[in-house]
């Protein structure tokens, strides 16, 4: 099929007329225009001034101020849709935001892959266990985790119901950022649970002092969270990949301030690593939306080909639209990303560059179990803000798969989770997650990253943009 060119027509549905991989095979065609239909008529989860303001901060960060800190489950599921899950990766985040913006010195975008983070793509269409082969699962607003033969047959049902949880999810959310659970003068009681009695916890413990000392400082001059929203509240955002389109399309509405369209199913979207294909399906739809857009660059992505997509998904250059999140593997950043942001700031693109040290890191540990070896997402972490250094760019955000529960799925970490841990607590519906501890962890690692760029900074005001 001849695929549209960027200067064609695009409409929410535009997509559909292009070549697309990663989609499931829907048994019942009419039950999902169906459902789709119902979707089209609820109302937007999010909307289009929030995701403009969003843009905005992220904007700041491609002009070299600023942190993003993106993170969450690889799936959220039906099954573990609980508040005390909610809260304890609200927790969890709060904390890490707070040790990146004390040590950074620079405000933290916090966006969640949360409130719509469910479908998933696949290295395989199917999957096989003891002989039988069975379609593989696709995340639970498609089928379900159960290796059964109906359970692994999509339902377009789910969608609803992945809908429903999403609006829960972000309610409840709104409510804790606004609502007085993220006040700052609750700083310490964001270490709660196992996190508090570990290492980290102790650390984060003193920095908590700290800032508590500063707070009544300021409370003595006047200044409370009474009489100062921006410490009593907390902007707090959404983000998935959008990647089941059908599902998309139905959520995406014309701004009526703007005239433009905009995803509503959340504030940013991102493309995969499996679904960038210039001419395919899921880049045409994001090109027409005016939400922040993430791009998943791995390995396979070299110069030329991002910035045929860079052209493709943010023509005007307009800063704080795109957000590229570099998921090379601990061994490959060096060998990559230079590369990338020398491209980049040769064709004068305005960018975020922010790493997931997460997909290029997974392994299968001899017990069988997936999982990521936390010195290996610590490292290339740590390259990142090295190549960042060393060309002269500013490393803009860290994107995470985590949670608040104390899970075994990542070894190694300060408790030293060992692969025949790993059977513990191995919750994950998809991917390995840091847990709490590890998630904190690899904040403070970041944090000394960015006080080191503070501080150099300091020492000599560097150019930006080329
Ligand atoms: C993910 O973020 O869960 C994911 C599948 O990432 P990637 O597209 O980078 O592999
Ligand atoms: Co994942």
């Amino acid at each position: 099929m001849a695929g549209l060119r960027a200067s064609e027509k695009w409409s929410p549905a535009s997509w559909r007329q292009l070549p697309i991989v990663q989609v499931p095979d829907y048994p019942d065609a009419q039950a999902l225009a169906d459902v789709e239909a119902k979707l089209a008529t609820f109302p937007p989860l999010v909307f289009a001034g929030e995701a403009r303001d969003l843009k905005r901060q992220l904007a700041e960060i491609a002009n070299g101020q600023g942190f993003l800190l993106q993170g969450g489950d690889c799936a959220e599921s039906f099954l573990e849709h609980r508040a005390d899950n909610i809260r304890d990766f609200f927790r969890v985040f709060l904390q890490m935001a707070v040790v990146l913006t004390y040590a950074g010195g620079q405000p933290v975008v916090k966006v969640g892959r949360i409130a719509g983070q469910f479908a998933k793509p696949r290295s395989s269409p199917t999957e096989k266990k003891d002989g039988v082969e069975l379609p593989s699962y696709r995340g639970d607003i498609i089928n379900g985790a159960e290796f059964t033969e109906q359970a692994r047959i999509p339902d377009p049902h789910r969608q609803l119901e992945a809908y429903r949880q999403s609006a829960a999810t972000l309610n409840l959310i709104r409510a804790f950022a606004n609502g007085g659970y993220a006040d700052l003068e609750r700083v310490h009681q964001w270490n709660m649970g196992f996190v508090k009695d570990s290492p980290q916890g102790h650390r984060y413990e003193e920095l908590a002092s700290r800032i508590e000392e500063t707070l009544s400082f300021m409370r003595a001059c006047g200044i409370t969270s009474l009489n100062t929203p921006q410490l009593r509240t907390t902007s707090f955002y959404t983000s998935h990949e959008a990647l089941l389109l059908g599902y998309e399309q139905a959520l995406t509405r014309k701004d009526s301030t703007s005239g433009d369209w905009y995803a509503t199913s959340g504030h940013m979207i991102w493309i995969g690593d499996r679904t960038r294909q210039p001419d395919h399906a899921h880049v045409e739809y994001a090109r027409g939306i005016k939400n922040p857009i993430g791009l998943k660059c791995g390995p396979s992505l070299d110069a030329d080909g991002l910035l045929r997509l860079t052209d493709l998904l943010n023509p005007a250059n307009e800063p704080g639209r795109l957000t590229l999140i570099c998921r090379f593997g601990h061994d490959k950043v060096e060998a990559h990303l230079p590369k990338l942001i020398r491209a980049v700031k040769k064709a004068g693109k305005s960018v975020v560059w922010s790493c997931d040290p997460m997909h290029g890191n997974t392994i299968s540990a001899a017990t069988g179990y997936k999982t990521r070896p936390f010195d290996r997402i610590l490292r290339e972490s740590l390259s990142f803000f090295e190549v960042h250094r060393a060309e002269g760019s500013h490393a803009g955000g860290i994107h995470v798969e985590m949670t608040g529960q104390n899970v075994t799925e990542c070894t190694g970490g300060a408790t030293a989770i060992s692969e025949q841990d790993l059977s513990d607590r191995y919750h994950t519906h998809c991917d390995p997650r840091l847990n709490a501890d590890q998630a904190l962890e690899l904040a403070f690692l970041v944090a000394e990253q960015l006080k080191k760029e503070r501080l150099n900074e300091r020492a000599e005001p560097k150019t930006l943009i080329a």
